[in-house]
């Protein structure tokens, strides 16, 4: 496949790493423009590019990994040309302390994180990547069938994006598990069980059982409450997001 991967940092690498190890011809764009990623393209063996270059020649998929607080100043226009059945994956987390600030409606609950990202894109998107480590992400795949193979959900409202990005996390060397539309995207978000646990297929579809798929108020209190002690943990540890 043809992918652009918009942001070249921790999640950009580690994904072009494993996608062009797997045969994949990866664009790949951060901020600063494609003088700045020579070290990224030789350590991946991915295209560097522009980010409008990235959105073009990632005919056949797309991926959005940014910190969530600039998904705003992305070109209102990145996406304009691009045909409505290429798949832009998003795998954006929230983190108002250390790094994206307060935003409302992820405060209220009133939108999913990946919804905010949708409305501020203009496309649908397809979440996945967002609850698994970059250096897991990169070095963790195994074959299907291997006792404890890493499972992660993918959500989305876009049922043929969905699927083919359900292929390409299997692909990949992770169990792909239906997360459901991006309404209930809210369950693979931080603060919640299947965080970056690294857990098996049977386990996460356990806990997103017991969750159910509407978000209560006090399921959304939780979440947040629980994503702010670890922020706080990080702090304290002199964790920097940027
Ligand atoms: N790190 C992880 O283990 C991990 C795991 C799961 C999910 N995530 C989530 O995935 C997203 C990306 O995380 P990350 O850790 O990979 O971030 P990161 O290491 O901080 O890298 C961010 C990348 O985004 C680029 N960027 C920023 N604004 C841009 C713009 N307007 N246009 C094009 N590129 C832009 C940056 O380029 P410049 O350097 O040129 O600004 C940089 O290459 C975040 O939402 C994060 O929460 C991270």
């Amino acid at each position: 496949m043809n992918i652009g991967i918009i942001g070249a940092g921790q999640i950009g690498s580690a994904l072009a790493v494993r996608l062009t190890s797997l045969g994949h011809q990866v664009y790949i764009a951060n901020s600063r423009g494609p003088e700045t990623l020579t070290d990224v393209a030789q350590k991946t063996g991915a295209t560097a590019v522009t980010a409008q270059q990235a959105a073009q020649r990632g005919t056949d998929l797309l991926v959005v990994t940014i910190p969530l607080e600039k998904i705003p100043a992305l070109p209102k226009d990145l996406f304009a040309g691009v045909p409505a059945d290429v798949p832009i994956i998003d795998t954006s987390n929230y983190y108002p302390l250390l790094r994206d600030g307060h935003i409302p409606e992820l405060e209220t609950g009133d939108l999913t994180e990946s919804g905010w990202v949708q409305q501020h894109l203009g496309r649908p998107v397809v979440k996945v990547f967002n609850n698994i480590l970059a250096a897991h992400l990169e070095h963790n795949g195994k074959p299907a069938g291997t006792p404890g193979r890493i499972a992660l959900p993918v959500a989305s409202d876009d049922a043929a994006a969905k699927q083919k990005v359900l292929q390409l996390v299997e692909e990949l060397g992770f169990d792909a598990l239906d997360g459901g539309t991006m309404r209930e995207s809210w369950r693979q978000q931080p603060g919640g069980p299947i965080y970056c646990n690294d857990l098996p297929a049977d386990q996460v579809q356990q806990h997103l059982a017991r969750l159910g798929t509407a978000r209560t108020p006090e399921q959304h209190a939780e979440f947040l409450a629980n994503q702010a002690q670890q922020e706080q943990a990080m702090q304290a540890q002199g964790i920097k997001l940027k």
